[in-house]
């Protein structure tokens, strides 16, 4: 492999949720997440992106062992993640952070926000209590509030505020790799880019690698250096944000990029890719290509040979069967 060691390797990770048995036949199971591979070097932003249920936010708490997994590894630093003793992890789980869709579900609406931020360091024992108000002081700077708010309880925040603290309080331990799962989805479009500007400065001046979910594919294509397509719980492509928005190659890839035109892309004429039909249910995948059942360009073998991730320029891989498709 070239390019910098990786501070995240994931490998043919996988989350099978069983379904209750029915009747007496074979318990089934719900393949949320089902071999999906990837690296992020420190640093970068990875973004994944796909329809809703294709297993985004499975991946991301894969990755921060807050879910266990069916099978696979992820190795953070070089250390396999998903073998260690919970005791082992703790000190892990201080470099690697989260940040949700909903501050207000994830911040205790009973505690001030200084009670919120100041609590997590003191579960990683950073600082004593003056150290801790004075670090939660500069971080509230840092997200372009005032420390003055510290003692204000999360409802006399508005939403964007609310997320601000939240990548306070995520940021407060120095993780170098955060979880970013549709972290403006829920917010009023005229204050997301504001949050985005916000995330990505932070990013940069923190050499903080991320692993940016969202489903909305403008979002991805300014946060992201790299991006990864998942559908029904696989790779479909992944490569340089610049490539995938320009230059996709998997059918899927083009769907969703044709589903969100934008004025400067045209909507791409008669190689327009239109996703038909529902995502099928992950409890049960079509055989061969996952994606066959809603693919324009769909051949009898796409039913029995399942297509396996290969490249196509440095950094460039996609999973489909044939080789003369061009967006
Ligand atoms: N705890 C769980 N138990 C059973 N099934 C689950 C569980 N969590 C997720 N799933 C299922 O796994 C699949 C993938 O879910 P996931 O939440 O990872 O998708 P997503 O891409 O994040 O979707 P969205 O864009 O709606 O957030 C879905 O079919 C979902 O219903
Ligand atoms: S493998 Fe077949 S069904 Fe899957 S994306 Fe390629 S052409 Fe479509
Ligand atoms: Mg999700």
């Amino acid at each position: 492999m070239t390019g910098p060691a990786p501070l995240m390797e994931v490998d043919d990770l996988a989350k099978h949720f069983p379904l209750p048995r029915r009747g007496l036949g074979a318990r089934g199971a719900v393949r949320a997440v089902d071999g999906v591979s990837f690296r992020v070097a420190p640093g970068e932003v990875l973004g994944l992106v796909g329809e809703s249920g294709s297993g985004k936010s499975t991946v991301g708490r894969l990755a921060l062992r807050l879910l266990e997994p069916t099978r696979g590894a992820v190795r953070f630093e070089g250390r396999d993640i998903t073998a260690q003793s919970l005791r082992q992890l703790r000190p892990l789980r201080r470099s690697m952070q989260m940040v949700f869709q909903d501050p207000y579900a994830s911040l205790n609406p009973r505690r001030s926000v200084g009670q919120a931020i100041g609590e997590v360091l003191r579960l990683h024992r950073i600082g004593d209590r003056a150290d801790r108000h004075d670090r939660a002081a500069a971080l509230m700077t840092k997200v372009g509030l005032s420390p003055a708010d510290l003692g204000r309880m999360p409802r006399e925040f508005s939403g964007g505020q609310r997320q601000r603290i939240a990548i306070a309080r995520a940021l407060a331990v120095e993780p170098r790799f955060l979880v970013a799962d549709e972290p403006v989805s829920a917010l009023d479009v005229s204050i997301q880019a504001g949050i985005l500007a916000l995330l990505r400065g932070l990013q940069a001046e923190l050499n903080l690698a991320m692993l940016f979910i969202s489903h909305d594919l403008s979002v991805v294509e300014v946060m992201a250096d790299r991006v990864m397509v998942l559908y029904l719980g696989r790779v479909m492509e992944v490569g340089p944000t610049r490539t995938i928005f320009t230059q996709p190659r998997h059918p899927y890839t083009a769907g969703l990029l044709a589903a969100a035109p934008r004025l400067d892309r045209g909507d791409g004429g008669e190689a327009r890719v239109v996703l038909r039909d529902e995502i099928p249910s992950p409890a049960n995948p079509p055989s061969g290509c996952v994606f066959r059942t809603r693919c324009p360009f769909v051949l009898p073998a796409c039913a029995t040979e399942v297509p396996q991730p290969r490249a196509l320029a440095p950094g460039h891989q996609m999973a489909c069967i044939r080789d003369d498709l061009r967006f």
